[in-house]
């Protein structure tokens, strides 16, 4: 690989950096905005696009290998929403606290106090903005989302997700223990041995 420490991870989110950080211990991560690079805006239909848009618009900037996340809340009863507009769901620049409120707002309008509900992250590594062949890792968490939020651990939709079988949400339990059984951890755990095949061939 071109350069084996350094990613440049296609994210300015905070709290994804710091689970990258931590899920990718042997590598240096480091975020597009440290070297100033702008997102695009998302025009994909599927987190699969969206991913690869991310990593290759990092990668085209940065030269240096590029990791795409595009990630996020799928409600079935709410018509697969947030879904890719899990970031932005209250609206364009929406805090956290408010895509949160707005999906309490939006279960409660249909008389739920949870349901079912799954996270997904997409990954794909490049090489290089012309990498023919760019890693790509999936994962998922099953769960209900409630309007009880509990903990203020994490980030984003944490402290309203329950993972199945879980009394406790995503928002009160440890980074470490998250790690372990979240969608982008066992996404990693995927793309982690993918890189250690290729890197042996
Ligand atoms: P993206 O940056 O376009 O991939 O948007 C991802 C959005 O999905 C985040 O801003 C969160 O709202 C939500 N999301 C993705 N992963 C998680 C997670 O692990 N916990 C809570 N919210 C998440």
């Amino acid at each position: 690989m071109a350069d084996q420490t350094t990613i440049v991870v296609a994210t300015n989110n905070q709290g994804k950096l710091k689970e990258f950080a931590l899920l990718l211990p042997s590598f240096h991560i480091i975020s597009q905005s440290s070297l100033g690079i702008i997102p695009e805006e998302e025009l994909g239909e599927t987190f699969f696009e969206n991913s690869l848009q991310k990593a290759r618009v990092a990668s085209t900037a940065s030269g240096m290998l590029s990791l795409g996340d595009d990630s996020g809340l799928i409600v079935p009863a709410l018509n697969n929403l947030p879904g890719l507009r899990s970031a932005r769901y209250a609206h364009e620049n929406a805090t956290d606290e408010e895509n949160r409120q707005h999906l309490k707002k939006e279960l409660e309008k249909l008389e739920l106090n949870q349901a079912k509900a799954y996270f997904v992250s997409v990954l794909v590594l490049m090489q290089a903005p012309a990498d023919p062949f760019p890693l790509f890792a999936t994962g998922l968490l099953e769960g209900f989302v409630k309007t009880t939020m509990q903990g203020d651990n994490g980030f984003g939709y944490d402290p309203m997700f329950y993972p199945k079988d879980s009394n406790v949400s995503l928002g009160e339990i440890g980074p470490d223990e998250k790690a372990l059984l979240s969608h982008r951890g066992k996404a990693i755990q995927i793309l982690t041995r993918k890189i250690e095949s290729f890197t042996s061939e």
